[in-house]
């Protein structure tokens, strides 16, 4: 029986994480979010009620259950504050229930800073960023100089590494993007209105997990982004700056990979992205548009619109390997109701030649010609459905051959925002 599941998203993010890794909750003790930041938006639809999380795991609507943030994740205390303050004000305890581990990196008003004024000077060439300043944040991470969560106990330690950050940031804001520099008090004052209230919620997230394993507890592991999005195995550059693969949760909370049991790849029924980068099956036409329209297509950070297009079953073989996806939670079936057709691309010609894989690179992603199979799509209504056999046939042979194609079983199905509206197939904890 798993006792440990890993919840990522196979394609360009927003597939659905965040309502998945709520309805598993009631299973576990704790839940871990262990890469990405505040660019993350999951949507949680309780009795008609909605919940948007950014960088708190989305366990916390859960009473019983302790909530961690651990190493891989970059934290905006000024992110975590207005999220924690708009969730205590709807009733939900946060505080007390939140651990954050010391490694984590900030994200500070620099970070943003650049990362906006890259963009605006990339013109039509920006990747469409969040704008959260993740990427120099990440940056200096690698770089080995990010102020961190531990640095929060010494504030005089912390005075010369920032000063030493601002300077390097500072040239670059002024010198390359003509921005005015950020004063070195204006953000010391900032973090240190932040120290007293983080220091208590700082944890050893790593030996935690630990513990409550060797205890027998249950524990989830919340992925952000999606794998095509990952800075290694995504559409580079037209990618997030971490890893959002099932392999990053060891490292990104701090555990051992024998303590990942499962991996539950959450995929959309069709496809979406955000932002700029090649995407083979993206549709300019009414059917795009429907999808859009349909499935409320429009990201829950940022509220730009998503870009739609048919389900690609080429680059979830890419995914279903890199991750190891033991099974599948398909998403949003019902915004695919009342298509007559429906297309799966089961490959792509690339160069004159015939592939079954999305290729690495954007360069090559975006030479893709897809090769489309066509299927009949059902006029009847999916939406709330919870039992599979209730579904239209012509859906289920469409779910059928999304995991005949990908190889991967479908272990559930959602068929709307709310958690009440999953199938379950193959329960994930259940044997
Ligand atoms: P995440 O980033 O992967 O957690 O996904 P988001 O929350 O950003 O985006 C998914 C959107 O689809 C949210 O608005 C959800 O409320 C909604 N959603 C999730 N599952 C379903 C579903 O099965 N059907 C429909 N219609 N909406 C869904
Ligand atoms: P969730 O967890 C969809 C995209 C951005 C941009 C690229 C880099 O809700 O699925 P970044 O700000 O990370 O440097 O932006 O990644 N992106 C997402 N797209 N869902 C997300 O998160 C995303 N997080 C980042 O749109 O293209
Ligand atoms: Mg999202």
């Amino acid at each position: 029986m798993a006792k440990n599941i890993v919840v990522i998203g196979t394609q360009w993010g927003d597939e659905g994480k965040g309502k998945i890794v709520d309805w598993l909750t009631e299973n576990v003790a704790a839940v871990v979010r262990f890469q990405g930041g505040h660019n993350a938006g999951h949507t949680l639809v309780v009795d008609g009620k909605k919940t948007v999380l950014r960088l708190i795991p989305s366990g916390i609507l859960h009473e019983s259950v302790h909530c961690y943030i651990g190493s891989g994740v970059v934290v905006s205390p000024a992110a975590l504050f207005t999220e924690i303050g708009e969730l205590e004000s709807a009733g939900v305890d946060v505080a007390a229930r939140l651990t954050i581990a010391p490694t984590c990196p900030l994200i500070l008003p620099y970070h943003i800073a650049l990362d906006q004024a890259r963009e605006a000077a990339k013109g039509d060439q920006k990747i469409g960023t969040t704008g959260r300043g993740i990427g120099p944040a990440y940056e200096d991470k690698v770089a080995r100089r990010a102020i961190r969560m531990i640095d929060l106990l010494d504030l005089d330690a912390l005075a010369d590494k920032l000063k030493a950050v601002l300077d390097i940031y500072n040239v670059q804001l002024q010198h390359l993007y003509g921005q005015a520099p950020i004063a070195f008090e204006t953000v010391y004052a900032e973090i240190a209105g932040y120290a007293e209230r983080l220091r208590p919620m700082i944890g050893d997230v790593s030996n935690t997990l630990y513990r409550l394993h060797q205890a027998g507890k249950h524990i989830l592991f919340e992925g952000a982004q999606g794998t095509l999005l990952d800075i290694d195995c995504g559409t580079y550059p037209f990618v997030t700056s971490s890893n959002c693969v099932a392999g990053a949760a060891a490292a990104g909370a701090g555990v051992a990979p024998q303590m990942l049991d499962y991996v539950l790849g959450i995929v959309k029924a069709y496809t979406t992205r955000v932002g700029s980068g090649p995407f083979p099956t993206e549709l300019f036409d009414e059917i795009g548009a429907g999808l859009a329209q349909r499935g409320n297509e429009f990201g829950s950070v940022t509220g730009r619109a998503r870009r739609c297009g048919w389900f690609d079953a080429a680059a979830l073989k890419r995914s279903i390997q890199i991750n190891g996806v033991s099974g599948m939670c398909i998403t949003k079936l019902d915004v695919m109701d009342g298509l007559e057709e429906v297309k799966i691309c089961t490959g792509y010609h690339l160069h004159g030649e015939k592939i079954d894989i999305l290729p690495f690179g954007s360069e090559a992603v975006a030479a893709c010609k897809p090769i489309y199979e066509t299927m009949p799509g059902w006029t009847e209504s999916t939406v709330g459905v919870t039992e599979y056999d209730k579904l239209p046939e012509n859906a289920r042979r469409y779910l059928e051959r999304l995991s005949e194609l990908t190889g991967a079983p479908i272990a559930m199905v959602s068929t709307g925002p709310d958690r009440a509206e999953t199938i379950v197939l193959e329960h994930p904890f259940h044997d």
